[in-house]
């Protein structure tokens, strides 16, 4: 039930703080540490490549962790679209892991490629939101996202989730593998949980913006570089789902190769800052569509914000900054639709679960 508020989404996204700290307590062993079972660790140890395979934005969350998996846990993870494997699979290494990113546990395009993987006896396992659902049947192993009911089709919490599970995966197999810790990943989640909390709470700035910045829009542009450039992909789908504003996503990089062709007087272009050794490339590209009338927003973290211009985010580590930043593209996607008068929860064409191929 959606109580007082107006949406499913808005409670959805106002959820996020409470999700990502019960997270946290289901997945905190009696030693105190972020661990997932030791029969999944034993099992993807002995894999020489994880392949994420996914649909929308559970795909979008895909990225982040193999950022993550890669980064912490020093093994190399494919991203792969659903409905593009279960037709085409890659050449595999010998030994691959599969992991299945899907809050429904019932997408057919994800199924499809999970029973393919089944037919040839590949380990699994199924990352979802609803226990029992078929995708966590069939896989070997299932982590539950533990975020409740996600009820609009505009998926949220259950990305933010998606993320967490995976940033704990790859924590316990960083300490099980024995890789030195570049930071203290359960006292990041918690900083992250209190920082969402106040992007929540000041909720009423982004409306702001949105009035001003997208409300005759036609089209948008979400720009960023490497966890940004995932952030984006997201935000762009959130933006475009439920607002209709026709909203691309690029590498800020590639802007320069094509893209910027379709930069005009007005065109809005919202720039998502967070690491330090990409902060001020992307600075640049601000420049470079400005420069040719681009309307420019830019979401940026603290140690890398321009206090006054940008909407600013808490310091957080660089690695998990899509936990923080997306919550603002949330919001900024909430209230175009809102503003436009359209169906926030249920956008037209679309349905929260897609059992088609
Ligand atoms: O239930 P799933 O995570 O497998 O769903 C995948 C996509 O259909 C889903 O994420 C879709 O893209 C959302 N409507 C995005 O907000």
């Amino acid at each position: 039930e959606k109580g007082t508020y107006p949406h499913f989404m808005l409670k959805e996204m106002d959820e996020q703080p409470a999700v990502l700290r019960r997270i946290i307590k289901e997945y905190t062993n009696e030693a105190g540490e972020l661990a997932v079972p030791q029969e999944l660790i034993a099992e993807i140890k002995q894999a020489e490549r994880i392949y994420v395979v996914a649909c929308g934005t559970s795909y979008h969350a895909g990225w982040v962790g193999k950022e993550l998996l890669e980064s912490l846990a020093h093994i190399p993870v494919e991203v792969f679209l659903a409905s593009e494997f279960s037709y085409n699979q890659p050449l595999l290494v010998e030994k691959p892991f599969f992991i299945f990113l899907t809050q429904s546990g019932e997408t057919a395009d994800s199924r499809q490629a999970l029973v393919k993987v089944n037919e040839q006896n590949y380990p699994s396992l199924t990352i979802t939101n609803v226990k029992g659902s078929t995708l966590s049947r069939e896989a070997n192993h299932t982590l539950l996202l533990h975020a409740g009911p996600e009820i609009a089709v505009a998926s949220t919490k259950a990305y933010t989730a998606q993320m967490t599970v995976m940033a704990i995966l790859a924590e316990s197999l960083r300490r099980e593998k024995g890789i030195e810790k570049s930071f203290d990943m359960a006292h990041e989640l918690g900083v992250i949980a209190t920082v969402i909390e106040g992007i929540l709470s000041d909720k009423e700035d982004i409306h702001e913006i949105v009035k001003k910045e997208l409300a005759d829009t036609r089209n948008a542009f979400y720009i960023g570089r490497h966890m940004d450039y995932y952030v984006a992909m997201e935000a762009a789908l959130k933006l475009k789902e439920i607002s209709y504003i026709q909203t691309e996503s690029f590498a800020a990089g590639e802007l320069k190769h094509g893209t910027i062709a379709l930069i005009e007087e007005g065109t809005p272009v919202i720039a998502l800052i967070n690491e330090d050794n990409v902060a001020s490339h992307t600075r640049g590209n601000i420049q470079e569509v400005k420069a040719r009338g681009a309307r420019t927003m830019v979401v940026a973290m603290e140690k890398n914000a321009i206090e006054g211009d940008d909407v600013v985010i808490s310091n957080v580590e660089e690695m998990l900054s899509p936990l923080t930043t997306v919550v603002v593209t949330q919001l900024i996607a909430y209230y175009a639709s809102l503003d436009r008068g359209l169906d926030v929860d249920k956008p037209r064409n679309l349905a929260k679960s897609v059992t088609v191929e």
